[in-house]
């Protein structure tokens, strides 16, 4: 088999060990002959220079050449598959999106409400500007996508680069499988989940599992109601997580025919979030105080020749998900997973344009997303309204337009005030100057 070049584009996430452990564990069916860390930040991308070369260290895997660099077509030329997951602004303008709404009583999150639309003004110029790039020095490659917020991010490509060979991801439905199976005593591996949605903004209609032979989802939203569940394994400790799962059980209490996607909570409750948030202490604070710190750390202690047992991490499924995608796209072995993509069919009752969270077999050719039934006034309803206020954003993007964006923010399923929102676009447009494009 071909060895292949890859590239993490962001190369200095925090998510970069988790997917480069994820490649290392699967290298039978993803063999590599570069790893190339590609970031506009010198100092972050040496320091997961540093970590990356420890890992291939301990994993004997010295015979792949690690590259670390800012420039693209060092990075993208001659590169195979390109996973990316870049942070426009990094978390310090996350704490911004998060803070801001916050202040105005509305709801301050990474990717959802608000603080989703800043970051997708912010996320849509980097990524064009990657995919811009890739086109130009690797254009036959693969980009596999996490890159936030996904559903922005996708209609700004699918307007742009149509044709491009990328696929767009999130790892929250493998993550909610994870732990209800861990939870409810369950093998998700014997499941072929049915689910729709925008990204973060879906529900599953149906799970089922291949060794029960049935559909366990009514069971499960049943078990969800007695009893909330804790998190997984691999958010052990993490409070926020912990909440969100909780919620979960509020979801199936008042919606029991369909299992929500934890981020729902943002749109059917935002209440009740901005009243447990914390205004001048948000998820942003934590991430940095947490992972990315712990990042620092690790670079350091290697950098001072420190090596034993430096190397800590554990994204669960986050790595492996996005690596068995590349595994079943370059070994054609059409596995099936959620993709986020333009809708043309899938959901037969909303807009073709729509840009969609579904199930889609991968093999050589890319996606084959499934053809669902239609779905019913409630989730449609709630669905289209949150289309047009992205597609209004994302035209607001492209068109410079201020009107368009107040529209965008006013339509937000999760804003209920074209009052509230003129203010936090109008505090959001000063705390983004240099990131988004001019509105007027
Ligand atoms: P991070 O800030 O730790 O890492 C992002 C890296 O991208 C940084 O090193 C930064 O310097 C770099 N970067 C920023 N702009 C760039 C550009 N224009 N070109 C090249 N590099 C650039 O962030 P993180 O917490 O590790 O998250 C990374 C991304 O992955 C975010 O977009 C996050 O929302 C996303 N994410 C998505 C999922 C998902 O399910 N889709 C899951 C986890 C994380
Ligand atoms: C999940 C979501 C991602 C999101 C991440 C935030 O993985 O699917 O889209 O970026 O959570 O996690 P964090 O720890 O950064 O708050
Ligand atoms: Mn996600």
């Amino acid at each position: 088999m071909k060895k292949l070049n890859i590239v993490i584009a962001g190369g200095g996430s925090t998510y970069t060990p988790g997917i480069t452990s994820a490649i290392l564990s699967h290298i039978e069916r993803f063999p590599m002959a570069e790893i190339r860390l590609y970031d506009n930040d010198s100092k972050r991308n040496e320091d997961m220079g540093l970590i990356i070369n420890q890992l291939l260290i301990e994993q004997n895997q010295t015979d792949i050449e690690l590259i670390t660099t800012e420039n693209p077509e060092e990075a993208f030329s001659g590169a195979d598959f390109i996973f990316s997951q870049i942070r426009v602004g990094g978390l310090k303008m996350r704490e911004q999106d998060e803070k801001i709404p916050l202040k105005y009583g509305l709801v301050g999150q990474e990717t959802c409400g608000l603080g989703g639309f800043a970051y997708g003004l912010r996320s849509i110029k980097g990524i064009l500007e990657l995919v811009g790039y890739i086109q130009e020095y690797a254009p036959d490659a693969w980009v596999l996508n996490y890159t936030n917020p996904e559903t922005l991010v996708g209609e700004a490509i699918r307007r742009v680069y149509p044709g491009i060979r990328m696929i767009n991801v999130c790892d929250m439905t493998i993550s909610i499988e994870e732990t209800i199976a861990e939870n409810y005593d369950y093998d998700r591996k014997n499941w072929v989940p049915t689910y729709f949605g925008l990204n973060h903004y879906g529900w599953y209609t149906e799970i089922y599992d291949k060794s029960l032979g049935r559909d366990v989802m009514p069971e499960i939203i049943e078990k969800m109601r007695a009893k909330s569940m804790n998190v997984a394994e691999f958010n052990e400790g993490d409070q926020t997580w912990a909440e969100a799962f909780k919620m979960m059980s509020t979801m199936v209490e008042y919606f029991p025919d369909y299992l929500p996607n934890n981020y729902l909570e943002y749109y059917l409750f935002p209440d009740v979030v901005v009243e447990k948030s914390d205004p001048s202490y948000t998820r942003a604070n934590m991430v940095m105080e947490g992972r990315e710190k712990n990042t620092r750390e690790m670079a350091r202690k290697i950098r001072d020749g420190e090596t034993e047992n430096v190397l800590n991490f554990n994204f669960g499924e986050h790595g492996n998900y996005i690596v068995d995608i590349a595994t079943s796209l370059l070994n054609d072995e059409h596995r099936r997973f959620m993709v986020i993509t333009p809708n043309r069919g899938s959901i037969p009752n909303l807009r073709q344009d729509a840009v969609v969270e579904v199930p889609a077999y991968i093999g050589a050719t890319g996606i084959e997303p499934i053809a669902l039934d239609p779905i019913i006034d409630f989730h449609k309803g709630l669905m289209e309204a949150q289309v047009a206020a992205e597609k209004l954003l994302v035209d607001a993007y492209f068109e410079g337009s201020y009107q368009k964006a107040l529209q965008a923010f006013t339509l937000n399923q999760s804003v209920n005030s074209a009052y509230l929102a003129k203010q936090v676009l109008d505090e959001m447009i000063e705390a983004n100057k240099g990131y988004w494009p001019e509105l007027n």
